[in-house]
C-alpha cells in the first residue's frame, strides 16, 4: 500500500517513514523543508537501503498537491506537515492558522477528489490544555488551547470529524501525541530542529554537546514533587510505530465513514528535573542548567492514559525515557562537528 507522508523529512515523519517501510508499506515523502533538511533523506536511505519518492511541495499549494495525487495512486495519507513551535505561534498566529489549517483542507479535498480513503492526523495532547484530572483519557474534555499552535490542532480535529460525518467515504484517526523525544537507535536520523530548539530534549543535548552555554529550566515553583513541570515523554520510534498501527486499524475498519482519536503516550509522567537527572545518569555527562522563570503558556502537568490505543490498536510504548535520552545523546554526538 502506497502512503503519502506529509512532513516526512521532519522528526516524527522521518521515523514513521522507516517504520512504514519495515511494515511493508510504500511511503511517498512530501515536505517543503521549512523545519527540516535533505540530509534526513540520506539517513532514511542508510537505514532502509531505499530511496523513497520525495517531492518538495508545500501542502497549501492545491495545484501541486493535485498533480501529486494524479501521479501517485495513494492508499492512505499520514499528515504531519504543520508548524509546531508553541512560542512562535503566539508571535505569528496568522501564519499558524493559515499554514496548519489550509494544508489540511487542501489534503482532505484532494483525497476526496481522488477517492483516497484512509487518513491519519498528527494531533497533540496540547488540545487538553491543563486538564483537571490526570492521567488524561480521550474522554477528558478539551480545554481552550494555551497557544495558537494548540488551537490549530483542536480546530483541525473538528474539521476532520465534521468532514467524516458528512459521509465523503473516508476513515480517519487523530493521534494525540504527548512529548516525542529520542532518535533512531542507529543515530542516522533524529531530532534536528532548525535554529534554537524550543523543545526540552534537543536543547539539553545541544547544551551537553557544548553548542549552548546552559539550559534554563522554566520554573520550579509548580505544584509537583520537585516544582518542575510533568510531561509524558514518549520515544519517537514508539510513536512512529503507532502510526503503522493506526493504518492497520483503518484498513480493518468496515464502516465506510469512521473517525476516532487516540492518546499516544507512555502513561508515565516525569518532571523536567527527573528527565535531566536521567539524561546525566544514562549518558555519564553533567548538564549545565539554571532555574529560570516559568514559560508563558506551559501546562503544569499532563500525562496520558493510553488504555484505548493499547486495547484497540494493540500498541504500547516499549522503550523507556532512559532509552530515548540515550538515543538522543548518541544522535547529538553523531551530528555535532568534532572540535
Ligand atoms: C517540555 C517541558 C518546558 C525547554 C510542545 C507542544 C507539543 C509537542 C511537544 C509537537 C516544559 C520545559 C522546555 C527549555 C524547559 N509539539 N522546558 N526549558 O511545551 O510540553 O510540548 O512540544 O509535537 O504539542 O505543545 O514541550 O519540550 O517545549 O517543554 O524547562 O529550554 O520542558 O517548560 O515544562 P511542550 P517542550
Amino acid at each position: 500500500m502506497k502512503i503519502l507522508v506529509t512532513g516526512g523529512v521532519g522528526f516524527i515523519g522521518s521515523h514513521t517513514v522507516v517504520e512504514l517501510d519495515r511494515a511493508g508499506y510504500q511511503p511517498v515523502i512530501v515536505d517543503n523543508l521549512y523545519n527540516s533538511n535533505l540530509d534526513v533523506l540520506k539517513g532514511i536511505r542508510e537505514i532502509t537501503g531505499k530511496d523513497f519518492p520525495f517531492y518538495n511541495i508545500d501542502c497549501n499549494d492545491t495545484e501541486k498537491v493535485r498533480e501529486l495525487f494524479e501521479k501517485e495512486k495513494f492508499d492512505g495519507v499520514i499528515h504531519f506537515a504543520a508548524y509546531k513551535a508553541v512560542g512562535e505561534s503566539v508571535d505569528k498566529p496568522l501564519n499558524y492558522y493559515e499554514n496548519n489549517l489550509i494544508s489540511l483542507l487542501v489534503l482532505l479535498r484532494t483525497m476526496k477528489e481522488f477517492n483516497v480513503k484512509n487518513f491519519v492526523f498528527s494531533s497533540s495532547c496540547t488540545v487538553y490544555g491543563q486538564p483537571e484530572q490526570l492521567p488524561v483519557t480521550e474522554l477528558t474534555p478539551r480545554q481552550p488551547a494555551t497557544s495558537p499552535y494548540g488551537n490549530t490542532k483542536a480546530i483541525a480535529e473538528d474539521i476532520i470529524r465534521d468532514h467524516v460525518y458528512s459521509r465523503p467515504d473516508i476513515k480517519a484517526i487523530s493521534l494525540r501525541y504527548f512529548n516525542p523525544i529520542g532518535a533512531h537507535e542507529s543515530s542516522l536520523i533524529g531530532e534536528l530542529p532548525n535554529g534554537v530548539p524550543s523543545n526540552l530534549v534537543p536543547f539539553i543535548t545541544q547544551t551537553a554537546a557544548g553548542l549552548r552555554a546552559s539550559l534554563t529550566v522554566f520554573g520550579n515553583d509548580y505544584d509537583t514533587e520537585d516544582g518542575t513541570c510533568i510531561r509524558d515523554f514518549i520515544h519517537v520510534v514508539d510513536l512512529a510505530k503507532a502510526h503503522v498501527k493506526a493504518l492497520e486499524r483503518l484498513n480493518e475498519e468496515e464502516k465506510d465513514n469512521y473517525y476516532d482519536v487516540f492518546n499516544v503516550g507512555t502513561g508515565e509522567g516525569y518532571t523536567v528535573l527527573e528527565l535531566i537527572n536521567t539524561f546525566e545518569e544514562v549518558n555519564g555527562v553533567r548538564l549545565n542548567y539554571t532555574i529560570g522563570p516559568r514559560r508563558e503558556g506551559d501546562v503544569e502537568k499532563i500525562y496520558a492514559q493510553s488504555d484505548k490505543v493499547n486495547n484497540v490498536m494493540k500498541w504500547k510504548a516499549e522503550k523507556t525515557m532512559a532509552d530515548a535520552l540515550r538515543d538522543a545523546w548518541n544522535w547529538q554526538l553523531k551530528i555535532t562537528p568534532k572540535k
